[in-house]
């Protein structure tokens, strides 16, 4: 919604159909759905087709498995935004990434900032130009 609510063409996929008709409905109350597509795809079968993008964000799902699709999706000074659960200060459990995860998958980009703590880890970095 933030991302639409300043103009961005936004694309969202979860797995879940529930989660993609709360997104559907969310952004029709705030007033952008004319630049939302929301759909309901299963990310074990890899990222779906789809052009380069400015922006890619991926907000609390993790799987390896699709770290060089990712990469490869972004336009030329395209930025990539990884939040997931760490288990840097909440221990090691299913889907938390282990220290220094997010850094090895995505070091080769221009790291802009980066962190974890308190059972969470992130990364912004740019693909360069
Ligand atoms: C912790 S929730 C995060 C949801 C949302 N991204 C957010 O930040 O609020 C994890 C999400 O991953 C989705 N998910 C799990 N397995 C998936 C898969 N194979 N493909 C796509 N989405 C999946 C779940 O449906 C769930 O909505």
């Amino acid at each position: 919604m933030w991302l639409a609510s300043r103009g961005m063409e936004v694309w969202g996929v979860d797995v879940s159909p529930v989660a993609i008709g709360l997104a559907r409905e969310l952004a029709s109350r705030y007033g952008v759905a004319d630049r939302c597509r929301f759909e309901a795809v299963d990310l074990d079968d890899g990222l779906p087709e789809g052009p380069l993008v400015d922006l890619l964000l991926c907000h609390l799902f993790r799987d390896h498995r699709l770290d060089e699709a990712m990469i490869g999706r972004l336009a030329p000074g395209g930025l990539l935004a990884v939040v997931v659960r760490s288990e840097v200060g909440a221990g090691p459990a299913p889907f938390h990434a282990r220290p220094g995860e997010l850094r090895d998958a995505f070091g080769g980009l221009d790291v802009l900032t980066e962190g974890e703590d308190e059972g969470m880890a992130w990364i912004l970095a740019r693909r360069s130009m």
